[in-house]
């Protein structure tokens, strides 16, 4: 007997035996999907093509099947364990990471549905603990500059099944707005981002909120299922309290 052996099963997970015990199973993160997308790099004075060979910004994976997807990446980019997921029959669907400055995306996965012309962009100084972002049917999520992000943050620009209205048989929950979030809002753990949603510049999100809608007022704080605004008139600093409390 072998004493150390990997195996590697069809659906992709690896199982480590030792001595004929299994002691690891793992699914390796591989980026295989990059190979059928269009990947650039770009700061303010270039942009420039990258290729199967060359190395992504570390941590960036691009997988699924879909096909001619474009990705930019800011080459300043902090950017750690990103996912992007273009699923089957995906493409022509446009990400942007204006992501020079601060860490972004650790922990995101970012999933393309099938269909074309879905938009992702994601601005400067941003920080994302941990998303999931499913985009399709052609939708739009624009997440500003200079945000915070906290964990476990989903958001879905689109319903993905369909509602009908039973007597006209048209369909209801399609999308009606992009989905935007404003430049300097903090969005606290679990929030989760629907269809439609715009939240305004400097836009607080409490923990556990379920955004559904459009709001425009700034300075707001926006809590519960679904969100509504709860205070008006705030701010907020990425600075700690103890380091408010003790400066
Ligand atoms: C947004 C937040 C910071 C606001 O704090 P605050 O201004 O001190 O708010 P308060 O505790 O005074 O609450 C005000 C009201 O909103 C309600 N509320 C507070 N948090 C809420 C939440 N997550 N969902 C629904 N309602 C909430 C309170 O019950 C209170 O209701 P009342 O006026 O009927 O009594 C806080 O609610 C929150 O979400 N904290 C978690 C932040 C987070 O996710 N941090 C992770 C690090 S990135």
């Amino acid at each position: 007997m072998k004493f150390f052996v990997k195996k590697r099963l069809p659906n992709g997970r690896r199982h480590i035996y030792l001595c004929g015990v299994k002691i690891a199973s793992y699914k390796k993160r591989f980026d295989a999907g990059r190979l059928h997308q269009n990947v650039f790099l770009f700061n303010d004075h270039y942009e420039k093509q990258i290729f199967y060979k060359q190395q992504l910004p570390k941590n960036i994976f691009i997988n699924g099947e879909g096909k001619n997807n474009t990705i930019r990446i800011h080459t300043n980019t902090n950017a750690r364990r990103i996912e992007f997921i273009f699923d089957k029959n995906t493409s022509n669907n446009v990400c942007i990471l204006d992501t020079s400055g601060d860490t972004t995306g650790l922990d995101m996965s970012v999933i393309f549905l099938p269909g074309d012309g879905n938009e992702l962009t994601i601005g400067k100084n941003t920080v994302i603990n941990g998303a999931k972002i499913w985009i399709g049917d052609g939708n739009k999520l624009s997440i500003g500059d200079n945000c915070m992000l906290s964990y476990e943050i989903i958001i879905r620009a689109t319903d993905g099944h369909t509602i009908l209205d039973r007597s006209t048989n048209m369909l209801i929950n399609h999308q009606k707005h992009p989905c935007v979030i404003g430049n300097n809002c903090w969005l606290g753990l679990r929030t989760i981002v629907n269809k439609n949603t715009q939240i305004a510049n400097n836009t607080i999100v409490a923990s556990g909120t379920v955004l559904t809608k459009r709001f425009t007022e700034e300075y707001v704080i926006i809590a519960g299922n679904p969100g509504k605004i709860m205070k008006t008139n705030v701010t907020f600093s990425p600075m700690t309290i103890y380091e408010f409390l003790n400066n």
